[in-house]
């Protein structure tokens, strides 16, 4: 028997020492809760990506009164800017959120469901994504993609072995 350690690295730091062209991703993450349809939660997230080019695209949560219907802000985004922009692979991904108290002080993580879909657009571009959680307070740059957040990953290798 033998154990295996996954590590994963993730860079904690202030919004303002994020550098110029990451904070333009997290900015345009923020703005878009302003667009974030969350009438049953209240939780409002938006998310952005910048693609190869450096065009950003931003969504955010829309909910549904049949709540599975909803979608979440990273997901939204990845399948506009995917559908829009299909030759442009997807460099950097950021997370913000705000309820009715203002914006999140710690860091907001994708769901598991959003994690999958981020896993699959890395392999469809053959790039890894930067992502960026953003809080008030503090934030984390996952700068390793998102093997660091989903680790021992199902993908579509093991449909063909
Ligand atoms: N939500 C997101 O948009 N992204 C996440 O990473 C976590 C959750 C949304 C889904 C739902 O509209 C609301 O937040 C509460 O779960």
């Amino acid at each position: 028997m033998k154990e295996m350690v996954l590590q994963t690295k993730v860079v904690v730091c202030a919004y303002e020492e994020l550098m110029p062209e990451d904070k333009e991703v997290v900015d345009a993450a923020r703005a878009a809760t302003a667009n974030s349809y969350a009438v049953y939660s209240k939780f409002n997230v938006g998310a952005a990506v910048r693609l190869e080019g450096g065009v950003i695209v931003k969504g955010s949560n829309q909910e549904n009164a049949a709540y599975p219907s909803g979608l979440c802000a990273e997901r939204t985004t990845l399948f506009w800017a995917n559908s829009q922009y299909p030759d442009r692979a997807v460099l950097t991904l950021a997370i913000a959120a705000r309820t009715e108290n203002g914006e999140l002080a710690m860091p907001i993580p994708p769901c598991g469901a959003c994690r999958q879909v981020i896993l699959e657009t890395e392999k469809r571009y053959n790039r890894t994504i930067r992502i960026i959680l953003y809080g008030t307070r503090e934030c984390y740059v996952v700068e390793d993609g998102i093997k660091a957040l989903l680790p021992l990953t199902f993908d579509a290798s093991f449909l063909n072995e």
